[in-house]
């Protein structure tokens, strides 16, 4: 996690370092610090957010052309003022900011200290600056190469930007495990966490390889490996743009996100089927069809909403490609002894792209001889770049930490991979395919449908908005829905809230049900329909309060519920599609009547780069 921005050019760095940071806010937001170099090596640092900071430096010399900034989300030590980063050298002729996690840092810091380093944060970065000094003076050698040495000293993650009073007019990154992006503009230079900063200056960009070491000085940019051999950029043009990442008027990212989610989808579909001719396309998979439809089996690894869409992919591939699937934690897979065969295939699911623990965990299937599949949104991510193949899923940047358009966006990305692979493997019957494309393509209208609902949820969401506790319910394709509506109150609203399949309800949370009790059940017309109306019964017999999300013109489940959301009727394949945006309103309205700061919620990342 942490974000980090640094700058180099003609301009004011402040100004640009500080837009950025808020920017890369939804990596982390406990701390954040700025350094630049005017005569003087300045750093500025604060507890609290972005916002904070910039109100700590309104009345300081915030002048110079380069300097650096980052904005935290604490590993080592609590969120205070002598935490945030940068962080000086024990001489404070150099300092660092710097994104991961330096696993030897106790060791590290212990032989610091007996060589008369002094420090005065609890962090692992403090360690690496120091150690980066401690190389400079031993070896008497220039900065880069301290940092080149450090390099192979330190064990674990990082992504690092280095300034130094005596080259003021350097800067020097590097990068293992976390990412690092360079911007290339005309005489000007930038790097950060991701492109959001950047693109505002320049599409041209360099995402820097682990063990790369970047340096550019006098407006020069040099790029060497840990090995010191000079490497040659691979310079790429971004899309992005920046009413992309703008909030566009709504009130939050999240909201914003929740109602992009018609175009996100349709863009997740574009170009890879038409309908008419019963034609599905999709570039990352074309040379791997062959080996998806042999496989002995699928693979799924994922966290948090991703793990979510994995669930979901598991009901569609089995049920249209008859191919055995598991789904697992990328964090408890990576740390089993896991049997993967080379007749696996491994699907890796991340929206960031950047998931310590998803990466992690394609690196042991790969090294088990798999080949590996990723879902990733960012473009260039560390994950897209790991897989051997892959499929973007074009939902475009999320900025709200609670990931709500990425969800949908993967459901559909995967939707259609599983009937590539159906079809290819004639399990998915033609007519039947043919159907489902259709329904598919009108997915985007249905969604419009679903977000008119959105004030009638208000509604509903100011009735239960003090509740302590939630269940949500669903069956079929919709049990993955339930565990996405209820991660998605809990993580935004900090109400407590779990998600089940509705026929477990009787092993153990029937028990938590009494008049106080909302209960979320997701009930839309399906093949388990009957039997989610008699979990229903279950709940009212107990007093539970139900809000039921139901198929439009539905007439037996408003006669039982407290509540009724009716979304458009479609095929029960795709209904996570439809059934999810209710969930996600519900949970987005109630936590902004709490008072709750929904696209940045305490104690979460978006981007999560440790394990
Ligand atoms: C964090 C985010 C979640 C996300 C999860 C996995 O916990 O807060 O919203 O689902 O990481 O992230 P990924 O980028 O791999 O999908």
């Amino acid at each position: 996690m942490c974000g980090i921005v640094a700058y180099v050019g003609h301009r004011e760095a402040c100004p640009i370092i500080i837009k950025g940071l808020k920017r890369l806010e939804y990596r982390g937001y406990d701390s954040a610090g700025i350094a630049l170099m005017n005569g003087d090596l300045n750093v500025y640092k604060k507890k609290g957010k972005v916002a904070d900071l910039e109100a700590f430096i309104s009345d300081k010399d915030v002048h110079g052309n380069i300097g650096m900034g980052h904005t935290r989300w604490a590993t080592h030590g609590e969120p205070n003022d002598v935490n945030a980063h940068p962080h000086y050298s024990s001489s404070r002729n150099i300092a660092i900011i710097h994104n991961g996690i330096i696993e030897n840092y106790a060791a590290l810091k212990t032989l610091l200290i007996s060589k008369g380093h002094t420090f005065q944060s609890e962090t692992d970065s403090e360690v690496f600056i120091n150690l980066i000094e401690d190389i400079r003076i031993n070896n008497n050698c220039t900065l880069v190469e301290a940092v080149r040495l450090a390099l192979h000293e330190v064990v674990g993650a990082y992504a690092i930007v280095v300034l130094s009073k005596d080259d003021p007019n350097q800067l020097v990154a590097a990068r293992k495990g976390s990412p690092l992006v360079l911007g290339i503009g005309k005489g000007e230079y930038f790097l950060a966490s991701d492109a959001t900063p950047i693109i505002e200056y320049t599409n041209e960009v360099v995402y820097l390889k682990d063990y790369e070491l970047a340096v550019i000085k006098d407006g020069e940019l040099d790029i060497r490996s840990k090995e010191d051999i000079k490497q040659t950029p691979y310079i790429q043009h971004l899309e992005l743009t920046l009413d992309s990442i703008e909030k566009g008027g709504y009130e939050h990212f999240m909201l914003k996100e929740i109602f992009e989610q018609p175009r996100s989808i349709m863009d997740s579909m574009r170009g890879r089927m038409i309908v008419e001719s019963n034609h599905l396309m999709m570039g990352g998979i074309r040379e791997f069809e062959n080996k998806f439809a042999n496989a002995e089996r699928i693979l799924i690894v994922a966290c948090g909403t991703s793990w979510h869409a994995g669930l979901v992919a598991e009901y569609l591939i089995e049920d249209f490609a008859r191919i055995p699937v598991e789904v697992e934690y990328a964090s408890e897979f990576r740390y089993r002894n896991p049997i993967v065969r080379e007749r696996d295939i491994v699907i890796a699911i991340s929206q960031s792209g950047e998931t310590a623990d998803t990466l992690a965990a394609i690196e042991l299937a790969k090294s088990k001889g798999a080949t590996i599949f990723g879902i990733c949104n960012v473009v260039g991510s560390s994950i897209a770049r790991a897989t051997d193949a892959g499929a973007y899923t074009h939902a475009g940047p999320e900025i709200g930490v609670a990931s709500t358009k990425a969800f949908t966006a993967q459901v559909t990305v995967l939707t259609l991979i599983s009937m590539i692979i159906g079809s290819k493997r004639g399990t998915l019957e033609t007519s039947k395919l043919h159907q489902l494309m259709a329904e598919l393509e009108n997915i985007p209208a249905k969604v419009e449908q679903a977000l008119a609902l959105d004030e009638q949820i208000k509604r509903i969401a100011a009735q239960y908005q003090d509740a302590t506790n939630f269940i949500y319910l669903g069956r079929g394709y919709n049990y993955p829905v339930a565990l996405e509506g209820a991660l998605k109150l809990k993580e935004i609203s900090y109400i407590h809230a779990e998600g089940y399949p509705a026929a477990e309800m009787k092993h153990g949370p029937i028990a938590l049900i009494d008049e106080q009790m909302p209960v979320v059940v997701i009930a839309t017309k399906d093949s388990s329909y009957e039997k989610i109306v008699s979990n229903i019964q279950e709940v009212r017999a107990r007093k539970g309060k139900v809000i039921a999300v139901v198929t439009e013109g539905d007439t037996t489940i408003p006669t039982m519920a407290d509540h009724v959301i009716e979304v458009p009727e479609t095929s029960e394949h795709l209904a996570p599609l439809l059934s999810v945006i209710p969930l996600q309103l519900l949970s987005y309205h109630i936590a902004v009547m709490r008072g709750c700061n929904v696209d940045q919620p305490r104690n979460l990342a978006k981007s999560v780069t440790v394990e």
